[in-house]
């Protein structure tokens, strides 16, 4: 087969094997630059194929020597479909850690059903014994209830008032106008259902009637906070009210889990990057790339390895966490800097046309968006007839 990137609304079709492996192996490559740090040495991420959680997973094995379990969703490749970009990097992940001396396992599955739970605890049952971190990565357009199987759908809408604005086409790079319209009451619902606590909690608890908790287990999740200029479509959207829900989950789990193992349950505000959960916000790809553009203007430009790097050594293992009222650990703190804030929203003002693409950060996000999906590497030949046949491995269990 030869792959090409297929993009229908931003969001990519395709995926290129050899350079989702190129994307892991980089990521390996800058964690072992970076410095190593002590930290869980039997972790399970639930959503750790890509973005923060395969990032997260990446640190966690390469500079806390971490043994991982992670449950995902992803395709593998059948007839005309290449699999998915996170079908491609469990792989590749896989490969890379083969020459590490810690054991890493994948799981495939529905992370909402009680069945993928149950599957998971009998891995770890087999494998660890017991987990001292649970990292919650988890985006997800749907959740089936796992009791009725129905499925709730989750919407990316603003509250109250329509929103209004523009979008970055990837594929044409043409801006488009887009009209959202303010979220039903059932939207805003659907949302929390799907993108708050509730189904972390029920994994918490899965593990912890099976006796899977270490003592000093720990367990974290993903927030935005964001600022002025996402603030309409995220933090005071449907999103943000799935976001409070998973952020008042923490602080219920924090207390009992803190009781009973010495533990904890933690939210980090993470910021900004490049994943295939973000690129699906509207009027997210101008607010990153008009981001970029000023952070590394500043020099305070972090990647998504480095960021993952930051949260678990200085502030989850560390002694350097920065929390706020809500017990949130601020490691976003470099993109809610007043000076970026304030002048990205001068460019968010001035690059509301093409004129967008001249902007090296519009650049960067448009590189890094394709190497998501294994695209866009100078080294890796395009043209080359893929056989994924020969390449597809024996992972789905
Ligand atoms: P992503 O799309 O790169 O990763 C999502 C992961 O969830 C993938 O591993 C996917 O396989 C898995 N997944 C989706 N549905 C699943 C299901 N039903 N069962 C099992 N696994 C499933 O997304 P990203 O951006 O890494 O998001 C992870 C978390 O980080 C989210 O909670 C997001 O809100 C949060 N976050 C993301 C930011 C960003 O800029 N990307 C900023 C701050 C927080
Ligand atoms: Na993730």
């Amino acid at each position: 087969m030869i792959i090409k990137p297929t993009l229908r609304n931003n969001i990519f079709l395709s995926a290129h094997p050899l350079g989702c492996e190129h994307y892991v192996n980089d990521l390996f490559e800058e964690a072992k630059q970076l410095p190593n740090f002590g930290g869980p040495k039997r972790v399970l991420i639930i959503g750790g194929s890509s973005g923060y959680g395969l990032s997260s997973r990446v640190t966690l094995a390469q500079n806390a020597q971490a043994s991982t379990i992670n449950v995902s969703y992803e395709s593998r490749p059948k007839d005309q479909r290449t699999g998915t970009a996170g079908y491609w990097n469990n792989v590749a992940f896989i490969k890379q850690a083969q020459s590490l001396d810690s054991k890493h396992y994948d799981i495939i599955g529905n992370a909402f059903s009680h069945q993928t739970k149950a599957i998971t605890i009998d891995k770890i049952k087999e494998t660890f014994g017991q987990i001292d971190l649970l990292v919650y990565s988890l985006a997800s357009g749907a959740r089936p209830n796992p009791d009725t199987g129905e499925v709730i759908y989750s919407a990316i809408k603003p509250i109250g008032e329509d929103l209004v604005g523009k979008t970055v086409d990837i594929a044409s790079k043409e801006i488009r106008d887009i009209h959202i319209k303010a979220a039903t009451p059932e939207e805003v619902q659907g949302t929390v259902y799907v993108m708050g606590g509730e189904d972390w909690q029920l994994w918490v608890e899965a593990l912890e009637k099976a006796g899977c908790l270490s003592k000093g287990f720990k367990t974290i999740s993903y927030s935005y906070v964001g600022s002025g200029a996402m603030d309409q479509i995220y933090r005071s959207g449907t999103i943000g009210k799935a976001k409070d829900h998973l952020e008042d989950t923490a602080l219920a789990m924090n207390s009992w889990l803190k009781d009973k193992y010495q533990g904890e349950a933690v939210i980090s505000s993470s910021k900004a990057v490049t994943t295939k959960a973000s690129v699906f916000i509207p009027g997210f790809v101008s607010y990153i790339s008009c981001l970029f553009e000023v952070m590394k203007e500043l020099g305070n430009h972090e990647s998504i390895l480095a960021h993952k790097h930051l949260l678990f050594k200085d502030m989850v293992y560390g002694d350097k966490r920065l929390v706020d009222a809500k017990n949130r650990i601020r490691v976003d703190h470099h993109e809610m800097e007043p000076r970026v804030q304030e002048l990205t929203k001068r460019y968010l003002q001035q690059y509301q046309n093409e004129s967008i693409f001249e902007l090296s950060g519009t650049q960067l996000f448009l590189t890094e968006v394709h190497h998501n999906n294994g695209f866009g590497y100078a080294d890796i030949d395009y043209d080359q007839d893929v056989d994924l046949e020969a390449i597809l491995p024996k992972l789905d269990n």
